[in-house]
């Protein structure tokens, strides 16, 4: 067993640890108040090979490990997790499913924009009625005597959904098949028939633009379908699994952002005459912060290294993702609480991190579903 990184994942880890820095963390403060999409910024990321980390080359990505991908995502998170977001959309649901799962035109055409960061990417499963129950979808997919399908239906809380130029789309093509009859289609927005609704307001990552999508008779193509007709569920589960490493990663950084806050605070912040980091009330709280945001970044690690080896990773991601998301809503809740008046102020990113750290327990499943993924695995019963 081997605990170090290699020189190549520490040299993208220093890469995106640039770009936190002198980039992102300038401009968080200001994304977040506004809600705007912080487009500029993500096209430095795309430039800097963080939009399609594992991307090959040859597709127009950097061309590197789930490890490199983990701690990148981690300093971007820890500078702002609205950016990490939408980088690990375009990374993992669009990247992960087309180079998995699509054709070699599908590769060049949609995986080399995305990577790249010319094109924003996004991942449509959910439905108003349908979110953790993701098979129960009514968007349908009617296939026509041309060998073309017609396309109806609504998607809620699509991530970058308002600016996505591509998305992978999940949607009904057999009733009667259940879980079996859902294929995946790549719909460029561009084409009649694509609609975008309300943009959601949300409490934290408001950067990252949320949104409903409809489709009122859009019309796909043959070569449109991802993988095969009715594979479309599979598709979209082994896709969360690489997700979730992704998750993972952004709640281990905005906890690591919260945790380094906290303990130059406790070293800093005086009271009854001495640093308030020697009181063992404080002290219990940083070992049981650093111990959460550890056993975080080894469970996240261990997935990451078994999705590189080409091994089962599915239930470890689900752990990863619990285990991170939890830590993250912890980790952020104490700081807060550390810093008092001043973690409830916006004059510090304390209330960001705690904001922002929520949605890290409901996106790409929920604490529940992870928790049922694993106990399912780990009995083998339904
Ligand atoms: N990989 C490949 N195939 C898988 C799989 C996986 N990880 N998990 C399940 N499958 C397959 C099963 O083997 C089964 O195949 P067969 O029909 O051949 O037997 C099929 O899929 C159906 O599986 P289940 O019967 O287990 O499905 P289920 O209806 O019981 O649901 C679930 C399982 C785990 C609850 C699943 O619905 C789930 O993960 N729900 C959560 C959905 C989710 O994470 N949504 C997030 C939305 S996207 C998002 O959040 C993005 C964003 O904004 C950033």
């Amino acid at each position: 067993m081997d605990f170090s990184f290699t020189e190549e994942q520490l040299m993208l880890q220093d890469v995106a640890r640039r770009i936190a820095r002198d980039v992102i963390e300038p401009s968080a403060e200001h994304f977040d108040r506004t809600g705007e999409f912080p487009l500029d910024n993500i096209r430095v990321l795309g430039e800097n090979g963080l939009m399609g980390i594992e991307v090959p080359t040859e597709y127009g990505g950097a061309g590197m490990d789930p490890i490199s991908y983990v701690l990148a995502m981690i300093e971007i998170a820890a500078a702002d997790a609205a950016h990490s977001t939408i980088m690990s959309v375009n990374n993992s649901l669009f990247c992960t499913g087309i180079l998995k799962n699509g054709n070699e035109e599908q590769k060049q055409k949609y995986v080399r924009a995305i990577a790249e960061g010319r094109e924003i990417g996004a991942f449509a499963l959910t439905e108003p009625q349908s979110g953790s129950d993701a098979s129960n979808m009514r968007c349908r997919a009617v296939r026509q005597a041309d060998g073309t399908y017609v396309i109806n239906g609504k998607k809620s809380w699509i991530t970058s959904g308002p600016v996505a130029r591509y998305i992978i789309l999940f949607a009904v093509t057999d009733p009667e098949k259940g879980a079996r009859g859902i294929t995946a289609f790549m719909i460029d927005t561009s084409r009649p028939g694509f609609h975008r609704g309300k943009t959601e307001p949300k409490l934290g990552i408001r950067a990252s633009a949320t949104c409903e999508i409809e489709f009122a008779d859009y019309v796909a193509q043959p070569e449109d379908v991802v993988g095969e007709e009715g594979q479309g569920f599979k598709i979209a589960m082994s896709v969360l699994d690489a997700g979730r490493i992704g998750i993972a990663s952004q709640a281990i950084g905005i906890a690591r952002a919260a945790y380094e806050r906290t303990i130059e605070y406790v070293k800093e912040r005086k009271a009854f005459g001495q640093a308030i980091g020697s009181f063992q009330m404080t002290q219990a709280k940083i070992a049981d912060m650093k111990c959460k945001l550890d056993s975080a970044m080894l469970l996240t690690l261990r997935a990451a290294w078994l999705k590189s080896q080409g091994k089962p990773f599915s239930a470890e991601a689900s752990m990863a993702k619990l285990v991170a998301s939890e830590a993250a809503m912890w980790i952020t809740h104490q700081a807060v609480q550390i810093h008092g008046g001043m973690g409830y102020s916006k004059e510090m990113p304390l209330e960001r991190y705690f904001r922002d750290a929520k949605i890290t327990e409901i996106y790409e499943g929920t604490s529940e579903i992870q928790r049922l993924v694993i106990a399912r695995h780990e009995t083998g019963l339904r």
